[in-house]
């Protein structure tokens, strides 16, 4: 049996934003219908911390919002206590708050989502959230330097979408490469289309006889939605920037990895299976889990369609080693599910 090596926490559902092409709380996000939201108790992850010690696990903190949970700072200090390796992505409208305990419980890398210059940023994410995100960034950085701190490491993400890609380039040159930031992570908006989850709602029922798939649908998006990308630009931006941060100490990530117009044309053109990064196999299933705030542990990132058991039961590590994961495990050796190219780790 393999151990875990790579966790991801969902420590709330709720969001303080109404990011637009986001699959929990966007136009059309899954999140929006949910009557209860919840959190992942502290208890709950110092649980899963003390069970995990013995592994060498990287962590990752996701929401919502992450730092919108209600124990936030004790959270921290629990990640500072177990000395655990971890990542957390934000916003950054509450950033400002955190910085110092973030900092303090050395946290190995902080994702600052921006998607472009103040008013495009804002435009996408939301009033006054570029100022209280950038403001966000400079406290910690200050912070970090006063202490004399190397962690966490700092990225900004961000995500592609229709209205935002004229201003990548631009934004890059003005602003991120201004920052003095480790990580410029540029990601394309994932979605699925009406017909892909249509498939997937049908292979989760015939593999796994799951008859309500919910958090994938606010993935859903009409092609339509992506025709007037030009894609000659936004490819001819993507390696400008590539050619130009290579002489920076700021790594460049993000995904497709296959920067080229045909690779690009087939990503918007719904044409997934044929795109160079297409796989027929994923192998998280035998490294990974997510805990949803809802206890809930599944093998996918986002997708919480298919669950293997809840850590308000039972421990981690009976579920890792449990029946119906080495079920499901023997069941995704050979295949993907209809929709697994809309899934970030799917690029990894
Ligand atoms: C779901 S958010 C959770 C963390 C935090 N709320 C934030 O915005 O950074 C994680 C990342 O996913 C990005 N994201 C949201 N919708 C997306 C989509 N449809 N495709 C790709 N990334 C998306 C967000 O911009 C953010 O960088
Ligand atoms: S802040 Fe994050 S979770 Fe909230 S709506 Fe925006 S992308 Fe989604």
């Amino acid at each position: 049996m393999n151990e875990p090596k790579w966790v991801v926490l969902q420590v709330t559902e709720k969001c303080n934003l109404r990011c637009k092409m986001c699959y929990e709380w966007g136009d059309n996000g899954a999140y929006l219908k949910k009557n209860n939201l919840n959190n992942l108790s502290v208890h709950k992850i110092e649980e899963i911390f003390s069970d995990l010690r013995d592994y060498n696990v990287y962590y990752e903190l996701f929401g919502g919002e992450p730092m919108l949970h209600p124990q936030f700072a004790d959270i921290l200090k629990l990640i500072k206590r177990y000395n655990c390796t971890v990542d957390i992505p934000t916003n950054g409208t509450l950033l400002s708050k955190y910085y110092k305990e973030v900092v303090d419980a050395n946290i190995r890398r902080i994702w600052i989502s921006l998607d472009g210059p103040k008013e495009v940023n804002d435009a996408q994410r939301g009033q006054n959230v570029y100022v209280r995100a950038t403001e966000g960034i400079k406290d910690l950085q200050k912070y970090k330097k006063e202490i004399g701190s190397k962690y966490p490491l700092v990225g900004v993400t961000f995500v592609v979408t229709p209205d935002n890609y004229k201003y990548l380039k631009s934004f890059y040159v003005e602003e991120v490469s201004k920052m003095n930031v480790d990580y410029f992570s540029i990601e394309f908006q994932l979605f699925i289309t009406e017909e892909r989850y249509k498939k997937y709602k049908l292979f989760i029922k015939e593999k796994f006889g799951l008859e309500n798939a919910w958090a994938s649908s606010g993935l859903i998006r009409n092609l339509e939605q992506f025709k007037d990308i030009d894609i000659e630009y936004l490819v001819d931006s993507l390696r400008y920037i590539k050619k130009e941060i290579e002489n920076t100490d700021t790594k460049l990530i993000g995904y497709p990895k296959f920067i080229d117009v045909e690779n690009v044309r087939k990503f918007y053109n719904g044409d997934w299976d044929n795109m160079k990064e297409a796989r027929k196999s994923c192998p998280f299933p035998w490294v990974y889990m997510e805990i949803s705030a809802s206890g809930v542990v599944t093998p996918c990132h986002t997708f919480y369609d298919i669950e293997m058991g809840n850590v308000n039961d039972v421990s981690i590590m009976e579920i890792w080693e449990s029946a119906k994961f080495k079920d499901l495990r023997t069941k995704m050796r050979k295949c993907i599910t209809p929709i697994c190219f809309a899934c970030s780790r799917y690029y990894n």
